[in-house]
């Protein structure tokens, strides 16, 4: 990476809302990074289109063309990763599970934000086993990707209240909006910074 910028593919699997948040923030600020991808595991994915708009090259791998064939799958996106020179990799609601191979490939550079103060409910359904458990605080988490679910070393932390009331999605919109600040902070961290994974 010496000499040039570190070249950042985001990962999604929908809205892209975090994405947006990532490109637009690293623009504003004039990051010392380069954004050159966003790769999706399925073509409707909405954050295609913000992409686009944004002037960023897309990628699709559709995760139905390669069914229980995950290691296919997983090379795939190395494959393309690999084709734009990637050093970094930003899992921005990305709904697959990488393998150790991949994982492997980007050691101590792979993101992810996950919408739950881990390890407080990793995995699914974050909002409603917040709620259901009575929580009087919940949040999101961006952590570094290890071959475990949810369970890469921690890098940062918002915390939201629970208020009265509260739906999963009016919960998960609270969360959502301390996302939008924490993982562009987090990326500008563990990639611009002298993060290496402690
Ligand atoms: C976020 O809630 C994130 O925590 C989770 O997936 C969601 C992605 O939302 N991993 P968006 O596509 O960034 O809008």
């Amino acid at each position: 990476m010496t000499g040039s910028l570190p070249r950042v593919a985001i990962l999604i699997s929908g809205t892209g809302s975090n994405m947006c948040s990532i490109i637009d923030t690293a623009q504003e600020q004039s990051w010392p990074l380069s954004c050159v991808l966003v790769l999706s595991d399925r073509p409707e994915a909405p954050g295609l289109h913000r992409a686009t708009e944004r002037g960023i090259a897309t990628r699709t791998v559709h995760y139905r063309d390669y069914r229980g064939r995950r290691t296919d799958f997983d090379s795939k996106l190395l494959e393309v990763l690999q084709e734009m020179d990637v050093d970094w990799v930003v899992l921005a609601g990305f709904m697959r599970i990488l393998g150790r191979g991949f994982v492997e490939s980007f050691p101590n550079r792979i993101l992810n934000i996950h919408p739950s103060l881990l390890p407080k409910y990793p995995g699914l359904d974050t909002f409603k086993r917040a709620l259901e458990a009575g929580d009087t605080v919940a949040g999101c988490t961006v952590h570094l990707v290890n071959e475990a679910v949810d369970a890469g070393p921690v890098l940062g932390q918002a915390e939201v209240p629970v208020l009265h009331g509260d739906t999963e999605d009016t919960l998960r919109a609270r969360v959502l909006e301390q996302e939008h600040i924490l993982y562009p902070a987090m990326v500008k961290r563990a990639v611009c910074g002298d993060f290496e994974g402690r």
